[in-house]
């Protein structure tokens, strides 16, 4: 397996199939609490079996589906199952599953006693290059990821082969995130898609995505600077997630245009064609039909990166050269025409 150490603390290994032994070597490890979700429960049986066999107590948890995971109501009840099982600094909670559940697995594990030790075996594409690595934990409350603390795993363990097992709606999920983090930190990656569209090879692009994410965390890892380029494509995108029933995935596809049409008019980027072509082969959306301008232009007015002189976008002057930079709502609205979303 590949190995990568992220932000100082966390193992990062890649490959087919599962390490052994399963966790770091902890020799006063006693109890291990393993959450996942309901299309990962084969998946972390196998896992508790396997601890079992190392001779640790394990528990698994099931929680609800996707963001009905992320309450504080779940959160409670997890905390109440590591209070039946004892769990002390010692003790390791494990998450297997996607973002939801290495969210919360995080979130549980960053403040059971102020903190104890979490291990992400990460079940979607999303999960394996974004969420389950970098340290950000969080639960909705009065709105999306608005709780949560900085808590790095000490490992994840990207299983390619499950990779290759998933639908091609969560493929692409994943995909959108690949193609944002070539944009913003690798033209390799971005030249692979090019020549292979969704044929590229998992591994390299896994390997890829999460290098780009490692070394914007190791540069900023509270978040406060440059780890915000991880976010292109995101200020229009999660507006019209909001506004729309499209995917996040999909929603960040049109983001990433909208962005890169900016970035044409604002800072000289010469490869929005480009950009356009590649998201188009991997089957992900360039432009939409149908959604409310003004639901999106009110939503992105209200995006937390906002500041007199318009709203923080990350622009590019190149593949691999982001920016961030104040864009004024007129921008704003030629991207909105760009990618479809017109006035009625
Ligand atoms: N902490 C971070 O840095 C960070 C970064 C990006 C996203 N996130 C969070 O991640 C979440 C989205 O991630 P996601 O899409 O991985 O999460 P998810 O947990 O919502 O999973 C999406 C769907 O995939 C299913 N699934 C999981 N594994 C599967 C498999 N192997 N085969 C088939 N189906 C499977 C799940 O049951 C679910 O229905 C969001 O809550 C988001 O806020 C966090
Ligand atoms: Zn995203």
């Amino acid at each position: 397996m590949d190995r990568m150490i992220v932000a100082g603390r966390t193992e990062v290994m890649i490959g087919a199939g599962l390490p052994s032994p399963l966790l770091p070597a902890n020799r006063a490890r006693r109890n291990v609490l393993v959450l996942t979700q309901p299309a990962a429960t084969g998946r972390a049986m196998a896992i508790a079996d396997r601890l079992r066999s190392e001779a640790l107590n394990t528990e698994v948890m099931g929680l609800p589906d996707r963001d009905q995971a992320k309450t504080i109501q779940v959160v409670s009840s997890v905390y109440l199952a590591m209070s039946d099982m004892r769990m002390t600094l010692d003790d390791t909670v494990v998450g297997v599953g996607g973002g939801s559940v290495t969210d919360v697995a995080g979130f549980v594990a960053g403040t059971w006693m102020r903190g104890i030790e979490v291990v992400h075996f990460p079940t979607t594409f999303l999960a394996s290059i974004d969420a389950a690595v970098g340290g950000k934990t969080g639960i909705n409350v009065g709105g999306k990821n608005l709780v949560g603390v900085f808590w790095h795993p000490t490992r994840v363990v990207v299983d390619t082969g499950i990779l290759s097992t998933l639908p091609g709606s969560l493929v692409r999920e994943g995909l959108a995130e690949a193609v944002k983090a070539g944009l913003v930190g690798d033209p390799d990656l971005v030249a692979l898609f090019e020549t292979n569209g969704s044929e590229a090879p998992t591994e390299e692009v896994v390997r890829r995505s999460l290098s780009v994410k490692a070394s914007l965390v190791d540069l900023d890892p509270l978040d406060r600077g440059e780890r915000a380029f991880l976010n292109f494509g995101h200020t229009i995108g999660h507006a019209v997630e909001y506004a729309s029933t499209l995917s996040h995935g999909e929603s960040v596809s049109l983001g990433m245009v909208a962005a890169a049409h900016v970035s044409a008019e604002l800072e000289g980027f010469p490869d929005l064609l480009r950009v356009v072509r590649i998201l188009e082969r991997l089957d992900l959306p360039v432009a939409v039909e149908g959604i409310d301008r003004t639901r999106v232009l009110d939503l992105v007015g209200r995006d937390k990166k906002r500041n007199a002189e318009g709203v923080r976008m990350v622009l590019l002057r190149g593949v691999g050269d982001p920016v961030l930079r104040p864009v004024a709502p007129a921008h704003i609205e030629a991207a909105l025409d760009a990618i479809g979303v017109q006035g009625r």
